[in-house]
């Protein structure tokens, strides 16, 4: 029984009064418009619903979302569908309806002396980076599906990124939050202070709870002061170990200039070169593996290629650095993002592909690509491991791309087998099994094992409490009980 299936399907009457209260551009019902809306990113899951709301503001979605639970239908929030878990499609029962934000895609409010940012949760992360640095401020989340992601989806899934290393997960930037609770009445939490300790966080609640406690609908977000100075560069090192080595030396300079710290294994960057159009490597020769360094400071006169040359030849005398390029305009630095930005997209073009989004301490990253590696070649012979991510804070997306000519679907069929061989290892490391895409439908079964005993049992209490019925997100995070 899938999850959907305790609650009711939408009657014709629901959905009459639905469109009745949305207008023709807030409902969408026929399969072909409804379609785009069942699949994920991935493609891993194609679910049905039977219509995509698309309110206006907070007291449409408001009334909609009380019509829904008076009627016992379940809602499933989507943002810019970018969910590598599947977080935001609908299940295959068919009754659940999906609901979208992005016609609330205003940015408010920017307030440069408290440096905040009211935003709705239509508006992509692209469109509010380019709004606050419009503002002569910077928004400090960057995803590799920014130009499509929401806001919305982005705190409900409390996004990490490149930047975490620097500024902390998305949830670090909320400082207030609207939501529009599963009952349709409206939590008002816009506020903007530094200091607000009146009970429970409430807002904190929401940011990470993938959507199954409600709807993010706006939120204000702290800024920060737009750096003066940027530099990146991309090095070639001989593993994570030299990785990380470079991490300490740049650390050790100044930890506060940091602004991105990404590792990628020369597999990965053989893929993105390949199947990538227009990406290239722009180092003599190929390398086992590579880190993207990226400086940042908003402060005066600041020297940081000084700093950056300085690191790097220290470096190269003892041998960690076997290569580098520093970018030498913002042309170049995007070309460089390219090369870790694309990853996702060439392992997507190299066939399926299983992913392993998991944490561990920083100082184990070494040992979780090594052990890993070994572990999953074993299992599968031929499997292509192409690990990459935020080192700096310890989150690899420890990926594998299924072995050349396998059939796609009977490499899919063993993702279980793979996930666990991976979680078996991160377990022993003290990780994570999800750092930072969440648990979606894709990892629901490994709650229990993880998370399970009070943790889990107190996530339920607070699920019964604010969604009794079960209709949020229904297929996301929980396990079924029992
Ligand atoms: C990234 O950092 O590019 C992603 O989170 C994507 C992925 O895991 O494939
Ligand atoms: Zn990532």
């Amino acid at each position: 029984m899938t999850a959907s299936q305790s609650s009711a399907p939408p009657t014709a009457d629901l959905l009459a009064r639905l469109a009745a209260l949305l207008g023709p551009s807030g409902i969408l019902t026929d399969s072909s418009d409804v379609a785009p809306y069942c699949t994920d990113w991935r493609a891993l899951y194609h679910g049905r619903a039977a219509a995509v709301l698309r309110p206006a503001g907070t007291a449409e979605l408001a009334q909609a979302v009380a019509l829904c639970a008076e009627a016992g239908v379940a809602m499933v929030p989507q943002g810019g569908n970018t969910s590598m878990v599947g977080g935001a499609t609908p299940d295959e029962s068919g009754r659940d309806i999906v609901v979208c934000l992005s016609r609330m895609n205003r940015v408010r409010r920017i307030d440069p002396l408290d440096h905040t940012m009211e935003i709705e949760a239509g508006v992509t992360l692209k469109a509010a980076q380019d709004a606050a640095r419009d503002a002569g401020l910077m928004l400090p989340l960057s995803i590799s599906s920014e130009g499509s992601a929401q806001i919305g989806g982005v705190l409900a899934t409390n996004a990490g990124g490149n930047n975490t290393v620097r500024y902390g997960n998305a949830r670090e930037l909320v400082l207030g939050l609207e939501v529009v609770l599963p009952d349709g009445s409206v939590f008002n939490g816009l506020r903007r202070l530094r200091k607000d300790n009146t009970g429970y966080a409430l807002r904190q609640l929401f940011v990470g709870s993938e959507g199954t406690l409600g709807f993010i609908t706006s939120a204000i977000l702290q800024l920060q002061p737009q750096p003066r100075a940027v530099e990146a560069a991309l090095c070639a090192v001989a593993d994570a170990s030299a990785a990380l080595a470079l991490f300490a030396a740049f650390r050790d300079q100044d930890p506060a200039l940091i602004q991105a710290f990404e590792y990628m294994s020369g597999a990965g960057m053989d893929l993105v070169t390949r199947l990538v159009p227009g990406a290239s490597l722009p180092l003599a020769e190929a390398a086992p593996a590579y880190v993207l360094v990226e400086l940042a400071t908003p402060r005066r006169n600041a020297d940081l290629r000084a700093v950056l040359e300085d690191v790097l030849a220290g470096m190269f005398e003892a041998g960690t650095v076997s290569d580098a390029v520093i970018a030498e305009s913002e042309g170049q630095r995007l070309a460089l993002w390219k090369l870790r930005e694309e990853h996702a997209e060439a392992q997507r073009r190299a066939g399926a592909s299983v992913k392993n989004d998991v944490s561990v301490p920083v100082s184990r990253v070494p040992e979780l690509i090594d052990r890993a590696s070994t572990a999953c070649a074993a299992l599968i012979p031929g499997i292509r491991p192409a690990p990459f991510g935020h080192i700096g804070d310890g989150n690899i997306h420890f990926n594998l791309v299924q072995p050349e000519g396998m059939d796609p679907a009977e490499f899919l069929a063993q993702d279980h087998r793979i996930m666990d061989t991976v979680a078996a290892i991160v377990r022993e490391l003290d990780g994570s099994f999800s750092a930072e895409h969440g648990v979606g439908r894709l990892k629901p079964y490994m709650m229990p094992g993880w998370r399970g005993g009070a943790e889990l049992a107190t996530m339920r209490r607070i699920k019964n409490a604010i969604d009794p019925r079960g209709l949020m997100n229904p297929a996301t995070l929980f396990p079924p009980a029992g």
